[in-house]
């Protein structure tokens, strides 16, 4: 979800849109605007796309100069207009991203007092929560404060108030939130690319800030009521574009863009000399485990990585998906090394994950795209990723580029644990950009293979050891994207279970380099025919010459040393994931039911 406000000096409604565009990224299902006019406080709200907001804010315009706004993808309660924000009673209006944990202990409060509810949301009980403050003779600061402070869980949110059209509150407890510095005028955005086009000022808020806007100033309390100072920063407008540079789609412009990506990562951890240098404190000698946690397709980069760090360093390690891990209370062996691996830095339970290990851990490392995020924060080493911004909902050069920077971390470990490193290693890496341009031009192919992959109803995705993972990627990436059931299996799974789904209408696709497992794979993919299924085998030149016979079809990837496989085999995964969507027609970019950042758990 996300939140935007302006104090500004012109119209309110148009900017709030505009800055909700920008957030569109991080998915939602519906989306509300209010603002103050004349000091009247009025609110429009609409489920579906953000046209259909601008539809009826044509129909029935909302004037004023501040104003606050809201995309919600929802957690509780149907996408209703009912349950869009602002949500409001009487005198305030809030949007709010996250969760209020007792919200029903206040609702029973509010609910004694002879209060009644219009929407069962924890929204709606903060508004009237702050309005019953109110009409008990508070000023509207003092309430929304008293009101912050009564609040549990994690969120972000943004008070309006009628009769006040020169203020604004934003406070942050757990989900971020930014304040845009104008000129005589003051933003707020759940992210600074919400902000881009009105002000490159920025002031990041920190847990638990409470912050009172006015055009011209900003008062910070910090979470123990003291005033605080937080530094103005200058974005880097770069970092905050968000156009598709002539692509059809983000995720088409970010599967484009992954050379550039990949080659800035690696300049940031290699020098020109092939030396990996990493971040001060960062040091493996003394680790005796390695510890990684994340959540969709940055927990298959870790999945990737362990097959790395355990063959090249020899280095035990441990991966687990970020909501299993906070709950299961894993005990944690002496020098342990904890790493967290997010995009956006702001999934809740990677967040969560990362609090569990803080004192347990030796260290704990953040991999991250976003450098202000909170898991940023509270790590004590940060790798940014360096991709630039994702837009896409779908993760594409994140995900290359995560593999790529814990590639040369599982190099660097193997170094100081006094290993060799494979050949031409790391060195070699800097054949990725040029390889993986080359197999974008695969396109076509799969493009074409594409539109009958589209009338199946369920795919099945195969891989072995560092191929594996990119299997599950591969059936992640179909599903969210085209609604097609896909499943990803161990090759050597197969015959335990799925081979059972087999027949002429599963397409099978399989991931398989000619490397040492390629004739394992090739006797599993045998047993595929052998039931009637329809394989796609994905592989080199080599290994189509081997086994591309009986195959419905072979794409054909560059030839690539074997510790690299991992990271050009996405290339043709997002392809393939990418195209089915095209041809069945589904939002590539803002699949249904998903968000970019989830940071609630
Ligand atoms: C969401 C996104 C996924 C992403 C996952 C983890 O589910 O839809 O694409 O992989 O969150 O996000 P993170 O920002 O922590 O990498």
């Amino acid at each position: 979800c996300g939140i935007v406000g302006v104090l500004g000096n012109h119209e309110a409604a148009p900017i709030l849109v505009e800055a909700l565009k920008r957030l569109e990224y991080r998915g939602y299902d519906s989306a509300g605007i209010a603002t103050v006019n004349n000091g009247d406080l009025a609110r429009r709200r609409a489920v579906g796309k953000l046209a259909n907001l601008s539809d009826l804010l044509v129909h029935e315009p909302l004037a004023g100069k501040s104003g606050i706004g809201h995309t919600r993808w929802a957690t509780h309660g149907a996408p209703t207009v009912g349950n869009a924000h602002p949500h409001r009673a009487g005198r305030v209006a809030v949007v709010h991203n996250g969760i209020i944990e007792n919200f029903k202990d206040l609702r029973a409060d509010l609910g004694r007092k002879g209060i009644t509810f219009a929407t069962e949301t924890d929204t709606e009980t903060v508004a009237l929560l702050c309005e019953s403050l109110i009409a008990d003779g508070k000023a509207p600061v003092d309430a929304a404060y008293e009101t912050v402070q009564q609040l549990d869980g994690a969120f972000a949110l943004a008070f309006l108030f009628e009769g006040e059209e020169d203020l604004m509150i934003a406070a942050r407890k757990g989900s971020p939130l930014a304040v845009g510095h104008g000129n005589g005028e003051m933003f707020v955005g759940s992210d600074a690319i919400a902000l881009a086009p009105f002000t490159d000022e920025i002031s990041y808020l920190e847990e638990g800030d409470f912050a009172v806007l006015t055009r011209n100033s900003l008062e910070i309390r910090d979470q123990r009521g003291a005033i605080a100072n937080r530094e103005k920063r200058k974005i880097v407008l770069e970092n905050a574009r968000v156009d598709k540079d002539g692509h059809k789609h983000f995720m088409a412009k970010e599967i484009a863009e992954q050379p550039v990506a990949i080659d800035r990562a690696l300049k940031a951890y290699m020098t020109d000399n092939a030396e990996i240098t990493l971040p001060e404190g960062l040091d493996f000698t003394k680790v005796e485990r390695l510890t990684m946690v994340a959540c969709g397709t940055a927990f298959y980069a870790c999945m990737v990585a362990k097959y790395w760090f355990e063959r090249i360093a020899r280095l035990p390690v441990e991966v687990d998906v970020a909501s299993e891990f906070r709950y299961r209370e894993p005990p944690v062996a002496p020098n342990t090394l904890a790493l967290f691996v997010s995009q956006s830095g702001e999934t809740a339970d990677t967040l969560a994950a990362l609090r569990y290990m803080d004192g347990k851990a030796d260290k704990i490392v953040g991999l991250v795209n976003v450098p202000e995020s909170s898991i940023a924060r509270e790590s004590d080493v940060i790798l940014p990723l360096h991709a630039g911004p994702e837009i896409s909902v779908a993760s594409t050069k994140a995900f290359t580029c995560q593999l790529s920077i814990l590639l040369l971390l599982a190099l660097r470990a193997a170094e100081q644990r006094g290993l060799p490193l494979p050949d031409g290693m790391p060195g070699d890496l800097r054949s990725l950009p040029g390889l993986i341009h080359q197999s974008l031009a695969g396109e076509k192919q799969i493009a074409a293979s594409a539109r009958s992959l589209a009338k199946a109803q369920d795919i099945i995705f195969l891989g072995r050891g560092q191929l594996y993972p990119l299997a599950l990627e591969g059936a992640l990436k179909l599903k969210e994207l085209s609604y097609i059931h896909a499943e990803g299996y161990a090759s050597g799974e197969l015959k335990h279970g799925p081979i059972a789904l087999i027949d002429e209408k599963v397409p099978v696709v399989v991931l398989a380099p000619r490397d040492e497992l390629f004739e394992k794979t090739v006797s599993n993919m045998q047993e595929v025919m052998a039931r009637g299924g329809k394989v796609i085998l994905v592989t080199d030149a080599e290994g189509a010459k081997i086994a591309g016979e009986g195959t419905h079809e072979v794409i054909i990837m560059p030839q690539i040393p074997d510790a690299l496989a991992p990271i050009l085999y996405a290339v043709p995964a997002q392809q393939i994931a990418y195209f089915t969507a095209i041809a069945k027609g589904t939002d590539v970019d803002q699949p249904r039911n998903l968000a970019k950042s989830v940071t609630v758990e």
